[in-house]
């Protein structure tokens, strides 16, 4: 080869036989990765397959066990995520890692505050303020950089962890499911910037389990499958389907099960209902819908349309302004969490550490969490039972874990959502909400939850689907209810379905 040549096409990153091992575990085995400069590479690979690991490597998070990084040629040690900016790599976390005690803006620019001159070095709060504006404007973001983290939802909380990075004038950005929590229109903002960045010249390692946006936006695609390179795809070849044989080693079988479809048509729709439900969010809007006994009812919505907040209040984690909530004819009420459960009526949250899973509980203890009395005779929880159940439901979601007694907080992102998914799931519930159910988990587990939910109602169970994914709300629902801004803009049955359709009413058009 002809050294020009050679110089050419140095790519900015590369990162050659990277390994790392956990007691138990071999997170990555001898792993290989590079990045051109200006190039969008999708890292994608089942929940566990390492992903995140070899990028808490490149963002100096956690070390590795051998293996060499490379920027532009030289090779660098990456020791703290301080060291990794230096270098200009940036890394929006799986997990949020803002701070909800600060507002927009100082954590858009924490530790980069614009400061006056003088000795003191105090930070300018007019420049803070109307730099981070103008940014949230750049990037098309609909926030106020006054506004308290703590103040706006998860999905928001992830805009601002983005304009953070991209903020930085980083070359390489790292993101670790960015749209995880974010819904349609911010899903398309995100890509936009992305795309933008691309145009910049700024390299992106992109990691998603929505294999669209990968379609849409990778110039290659790295597969990794229990932590060793599995392949990779050129732009020109990715596809779904190449991409869900080479992550999962086989092809995959349907992701959607189709219905039995008892529902509707006998007319038992109001097994459960909910008339005139009134939020603390929105106070002034009511809203009013039935579930059958057998039937899916998706909702679908932007992020901040309610729908949280609706579950939330129906399962009496929130005090409702205004409810009547009836279940096979009888009017109950609410008031406690505890209330819904002795009824029967289950609520999976959609933040699975905020009010899911216990980080410090190992697996088998979160699994049985919430019916000890189950498991417990004479008040002694009985852990051979427990084991047993945790070891079932790992299987019947395929749960990557050594052994049940690990703890909740070394497993990867998707596992612990399948954690919190297989401790409900677990019950004889009458009705089911999920809130974002399949939230980064991989291909090959969505279709064995799907399946799950589909056997649910197929056994009589009226179940609550909310969903920001489209594919999933129309792949998943009998029925789906849109919502805006606290109210539901329209129902659509399965003949009307349509992304369009959903993303009119979504947007507040009237049905
Ligand atoms: N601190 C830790 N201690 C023990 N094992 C760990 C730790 N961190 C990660 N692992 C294990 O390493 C493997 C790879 O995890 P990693 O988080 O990189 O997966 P991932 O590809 O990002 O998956 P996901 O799509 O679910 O986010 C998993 O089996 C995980 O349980
Ligand atoms: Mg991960």
């Amino acid at each position: 080869m002809v050294s020009e040549i050679v110089e050419n096409t140095t790519p900015i990153l590369e990162l050659t036989g990277i390994s790392k091992r956990y007691p138990g575990v071999i997170a990555l085995n001898d792993v290989s990765l590079s990045v051109d400069t200006g190039e969008i590479v999708a890292l994608i690979g089942e929940n566990g397959a390492g992903k995140s690991t070899l990028m808490k490597i490149l963002g100096g998070a956690i070390s590795r066990d051998s293996g060499t990084i490379t920027i532009e040629g030289k090779p660098v040690e990456i020791s703290s995520p301080r060291e990794a900016t230096a270098l200009g790599i940036e890394f929006i976390h799986q997990e949020l890692s803002v701070l909800d005690n600060l507002d927009v803006a100082a954590n858009i620019f924490l530790r980069r505050e614009p400061t006056r001159g003088g000795p003191l070095k105090l930070i300018d709060r007019r420049r803070l303020y109307s730099e981070a504006d103008a940014l949230l404007k750049k990037l098309g973001l609909d926030l106020k950089s006054q506004t308290p983290l703590g103040r706006l939802s998860i999905a928001q909380q992830q805009l601002v962890e983005i304009a953070r990075a991209v903020s930085t004038g980083a070359r390489i950005v790292i993101m670790d499911e960015p749209t995880s929590s974010l819904s349609l229109t911010e899903t398309r903002t995100l890509l936009e910037i992305i795309k933008d960045l691309k145009a910049h010249h700024v390299s992106i390692i992109y990691i998603s389990h929505r294999l669209h946006e990968v379609e849409e936006i990778a110039d290659r695609a790295v597969v990794l499958r229990d932590g060793r390179n599995a392949g990779s795809l050129q732009r020109s070849e990715i596809n779904r389907d190449r991409m869900v044989r080479m992550m999962v080693g086989r092809d995959l079988k349907e992701l959607f099960t189709t219905s039995k479809r008892i529902p509707a048509e006998n007319g038992n729709r109001t097994w459960f209902t909910v008339d005139r439900l009134r939020t603390q969010r929105y106070p002034n809007q009511s809203l009013s819908f039935s579930v059958a006994r057998g039937e899916v009812l998706g909702i679908a919505g932007l992020v901040g349309s309610g729908r949280s907040e609706m579950a939330r209040t129906i399962f009496g984690v929130d005090e409702a302004v205004e409810a009547k909530v009836t279940l096979n004819g009888k009017a109950i009420d609410f008031t406690d969490p505890r209330d819904a459960i002795n009824h029967g009526v289950y609520l999976v949250p959609e933040d699975r550490r905020g009010c899911g899973l216990v980080v410090d509980f190992n697996v088998r203890e979160n699994i049985s969490l919430p019916h000890l009395e189950t498991y417990s005779s004479a008040k002694i929880i009985n852990s051979r039972k427990e084991t047993k159940a945790a070891i079932a439901a790992c299987k019947s979601i395929n749960i990557k874990t050594p052994s049940p007694e690990m703890r909740a907080a070394n497993l990867s992102g998707g596992n612990q959502q399948k954690v919190v998914l297989a401790r409900w799931l677990s019950f004889s519930p009458k009705v089911m909400i999920f809130d974002e159910p399949t939230r980064g988990i991989d291909v090959g587990a969505k279709a064995e939850i799907y399946a799950l939910i589909r056997k649910l109602a197929d056994d009589g169970v009226s179940v609550i689907v909310i969903s920001s994914e489209m594919e999933e709300v129309l792949g998943i629902s009998d029925r789906i209810a849109v919502m805006h801004e606290g109210r539901i803009t329209g129902f659509l049955n399965r003949d009307q379905f349509s992304e369009e359709a959903v993303m009119h009413l979504a947007t507040g058009a009237a049905g």
